[in-house]
């Protein structure tokens, strides 16, 4: 580990900013690169001595040369490519889309090819937007690994051809990486994106005001730590080979996400609602494939990740950090 440098695209985003946060924990040194350059989240969950201790490379993951020198200037050993445009950013601009989250990816792999022979596997973040909704599959089935990909968003087509470029530079390069299909990831920092509103309930109920959820159903549900020490531990796996993996969690319907919110607030419970709508996403994932291949992950029970969320927004609000109204005055 002493010699271990990471470098995390799209760092400033939710679950980089906690994989950021757990690096920095740990004492490893860890280099954002970001086309962002305000540190919002990452002021959210690190301490100024912590902050202080990031290095910065902002830069473009579409722009190969920038994502090239920000690995060499560095000395990096593993990558965690995380940037990307989530679902309704794609929606509204696919070309764009299509320019960070495929042409970026490529990037990412053709980069590390190049510094194979100092660098680890590439870990990386597709979806399970890559799957159909409920109704495309046999009743109650679950999704397992090689499931049929029938993605309905341009987000998912897109992520979908990240996974074929990963395998092609596995069978044409000896690339190694590691394929993340993250569902719901929740916990402070998770603010944009289609499936962030549960995690902006939770801070609604921490400031005791009225949310509604913009969704219900039955999904599943990851906390933004868990998914974040995951990616890291994949990046260290003794791993070969091109596998896109589903995330495993707890698959709660909305109401038990709701009960757990009113657990964590109680005073709040009546303010905090959700529409009876079921996202196009399956319902239920196997993630064991993963685990068998990375090893046993963390999965925080949704009670605890969701009390630790409430908690942790209640703080942020007290120190001054979020102003809630102003908070979901952007995310409605
Ligand atoms: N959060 C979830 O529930 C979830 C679920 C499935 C998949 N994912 C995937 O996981 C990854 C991280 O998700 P997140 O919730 O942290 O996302 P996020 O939207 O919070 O963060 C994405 C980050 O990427 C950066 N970025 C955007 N364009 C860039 C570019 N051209 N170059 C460099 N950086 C750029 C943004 O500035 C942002 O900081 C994404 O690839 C996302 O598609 C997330």
């Amino acid at each position: 580990m002493a010699d271990e440098h990471f470098l995390i695209t799209g760092a400033l985003g939710c679950i980089g900013a906690w994989t950021v946060r757990n690096l920095v924990r740990e004492d490893v040194p860890v280099t954002v690169f970001d086309l962002a350059t305000e540190p919002r989240r990452l002021q959210l969950l690190l301490l100024d001595d912590e902050l202080a201790q990031v290095n910065f490379a902002a830069g473009d993951i579409a722009d190969l040369p920038a994502f090239e020198r920000a690995l060499d200037d560095n000395g990096i050993t593993h990558v965690i490519h995380l940037a990307g445009l989530q679902v309704p950013f794609c929606k509204a601009d696919p070309p764009l889309g299509a320019r960070v989250n495929v042409v970026g990816t490529v990037n990412v792999f053709e980069a590390v090819k190049r510094r194979k022979d100092r660098m680890g596997k590439v870990v990386y973040a597709s979806s399970v937007a890559v799957f159909g909704a409920p109704e495309d599959y046999a009743p109650g089935q679950v999704m397992r690994d090689d499931s049929a990909l029938m993605p309905h968003t341009h987000y998912g087509v897109y992520k979908q051809a990240n996974e074929g470029t990963a395998h092609v530079y596995w069978l044409d390069e000896g690339v190694s990486s590691v394929g993340f299909r993250p569902y719901v990831v929740y916990g402070v920092g998770r603010d944009q994106g289609m499936t962030s509103t549960p995690t902006t309930a939770m801070l609604a109920a921490a400031a005791n005001l009225p949310y509604r959820i913009s969704y219900g159903g039955r999904t599943v549900f990851q906390y933004a730590d868990d998914t974040a020490r995951a990616f890291i531990q994949a990046a260290r796996a003794d791993y070969a080979g091109a596998g896109a993996f589903n995330l495993g969690g707890f698959a709660p319907e909305m109401q038990e996400v709701k009960d757990a919110i009113d657990r964590a607030a109680p005073q709040a419970a009546d303010k905090i609602a959700f529409e009876d709508i079921q996202l196009p996403f399956p319902q239920e994932v196997d993630g064991s494939g993963l685990e068998a291949a990375i090893g046993a992950l963390s999965h925080t029970p949704l009670t605890q990740g969701v009390g630790e969320t409430v908690a942790l927004f209640r703080e942020l609000i007290d120190a001054g950090k979020i102003d809630p109204q102003t908070y979901i005055a952007d995310r409605l």
